[in-house]
C-alpha cells in the first residue's frame, strides 16, 4: 500500500487497521470453516450410520458436501480477495482501480450536465415571453420552479405571507418580461423603513393607516384620516406615490389594491408601517445560472400571461 492507494485523511490509521483486521479475520475464518467441515476424519461415523430414523424408513445420512459445491465456496473467497484489491473496502486502502463514489457521482453529473446543456441550448439568451410560447420550455421551467422557487413561493406559485403570489397581475417590481427576468437574475431587496418614531408614535401610525383605508374608498373617521393625510404626504408619498399606487422601481407596493404581501388586517398593516419591511428576493443567477433563470422566469410569466390566465381574466371582466 503506497500513498496513492491509501485514502489518508478520511479515516484514522487506528480505525483503518481495526477494519482491515476484522475483514481479514472473517475471510480467513470462512476459509478455515469450509476446509474443516469438508474433511472426514478417522473415527467419524460412516455416511449411513447416524442412527437418526424417522417415520420408520426416513434415515438421516451424514455425507460431506459435493466437491463442486465446496468449490463454489472457495470461489466466493477468491472473489472477495479480488474485490478488496480492486475496490475500496479494506480500511483506508483505496483499491487499485481508483474507484470512489465521489468520482462516479462527478462523472454522472458531467454526463447529465452535457445532456441538459443540449436541452437548454435553444433558450439561451432568449426573451422570456418568447420562451414561454414553447411547451417543452414551460415544462423545464416548471420543474426548475419546483426545485428552486417553490420553497418560498409555494408549489402553485401562489405565495404566502411575505412571499408574493406570482400568478396574479400585481407586481411590486414590474410584470414586463424584462422586469421579471431582472428580478429573478439579480434579486430584489425591498426597503421600507420603520416609521413609528417619525410618525410620532402609535397614534401617528393609526392615522396614516386610516388614511390608507380612505384612499381605498372605505368609510373612516375623517379627523383621523385628515391627520394621516398630512403625514402620508410628507413621508410616504416619495415611495408609494401621491395616490398610493406605489413605485415599481423601488418595489414599493400599490396600497390601494386589495393585495397585501404581509396581510390585510389593520394591525398587520400598522405593524408594517411602524416596524418597516425588508422582503428579499435572492439573486438566482449565481445559484442556478442564466438559462435556468430564464426558463423559470418564463414559466412564472406564463402563469399570469398564458392562455389559461387570459381566459380567466376574460371571465372575470364579464
Ligand atoms: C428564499 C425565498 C425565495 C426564493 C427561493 C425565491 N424567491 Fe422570489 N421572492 C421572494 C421574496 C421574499 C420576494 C418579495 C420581495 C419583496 O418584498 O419585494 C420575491 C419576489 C419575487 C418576484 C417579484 C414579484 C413582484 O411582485 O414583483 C418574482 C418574479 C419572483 N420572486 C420569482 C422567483 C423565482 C422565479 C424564483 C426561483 C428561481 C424565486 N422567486 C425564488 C423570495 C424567494
Ligand atoms: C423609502 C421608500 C418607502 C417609504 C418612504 C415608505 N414605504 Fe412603505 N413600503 C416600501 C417598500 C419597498 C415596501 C415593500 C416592502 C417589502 O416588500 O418587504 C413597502 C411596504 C409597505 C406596506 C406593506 C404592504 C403590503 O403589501 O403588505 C405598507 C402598509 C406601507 N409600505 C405603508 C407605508 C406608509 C404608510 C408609509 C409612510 C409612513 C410608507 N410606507 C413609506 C417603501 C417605502
Amino acid at each position: 500500500m503506497n500513498a496513492d492507494t491509501m485514502n489518508a485523511g478520511s479515516m484514522s490509521a487506528g480505525w483503518s487497521w481495526y477494519i482491515i483486521a476484522v475483514v481479514v479475520l472473517n475471510v480467513v475464518g470462512c476459509l478455515w470453516l469450509i476446509w474443516w467441515t469438508a474433511k472426514r476424519r478417522p473415527g467419524d461415523p460412516g455416511p449411513t450410520d447416524t442412527s437418526h430414523v424417522w417415520d420408520e424408513n426416513l434415515t438421516e445420512y451424514n455425507k460431506p458436501l459435493p466437491k463442486w459445491w465446496n468449490n463454489l465456496f472457495y470461489m466466493t473467497i477468491i472473489f472477495t480477495v479480488g474485490y478488496l484489491a480492486w475496490f475500496p473496502g479494506l480500511g483506508a486502502f483505496a483499491g487499485y482501480s481508483g474507484w470512489t463514489s465521489a468520482k462516479e457521482h462527478d462523472a454522472d453529473k458531467a454526463d447529465q450536465d452535457k445532456k441538459l446543456a443540449v436541452a437548454f441550448a435553444p433558450y439561451e439568451g432568449k426573451a422570456i415571453d418568447v420562451i414561454a410560447k414553447d411547451e417543452k420550455a414551460l415544462k423545464l421551467g416548471k420543474s426548475i420552479f419546483s426545485n428552486n422557487c417553490a420553497t418560498c413561493h409555494g408549489s402553485s406559485a401562489q405565495g404566502a405571507v411575505g412571499y408574493p403570489n406570482l400568478t396574479d397581475n400585481i407586481w411590486h417590481w414590474g410584470g414586463e418580461p424584462d422586469q421579471i427576468l431582472e428580478t429573478v437574475l439579480n434579486g430584489r431587496q425591498a426597503a421600507m423603513p420603520a416609521w413609528e418614531s417619525a410618525l410620532g408614535g402609535k397614534q401617528g401610525v393609526t392615522e396614516v393607516a386610516v388614511y390608507l383605508q380612505s384612499m381605498r374608498g372605505e368609510k373612516v373617521d375623517t379627523s383621523l384620516a385628515n391627520a394621516g393625510k398630512g403625514k402620508y404626504e410628507t413621508i410616504c408619498v416619495s415611495c408609494h406615490g401621491p395616490e398610493g399606487k406605489g413605485m415599481q422601481a423601488l418595489g414599493a407596493p400599490d396600497l390601494t389594491d386589495d393585495y397585501w404581501l404581509y396581510g390585510e388586517d389593520s394591525h398587520i398593516v400598522e405593524t408594517s408601517i411602524a416596524q418597516g419591511r425588508n422582503g428579499q428576493m435572492p439573486a438566482h443567477l449565481p445559484l442556478i445560472g442564466e438559462t435556468r433563470v430564464r426558463l423559470a422566469a418564463a414559466y412564472v410569466w406564463s402563469l399570469s400571461h398564458g392562455k389559461t390566465a387570459q381566459a380567466e381574466s376574460a371571465t372575470v371582466k364579464q
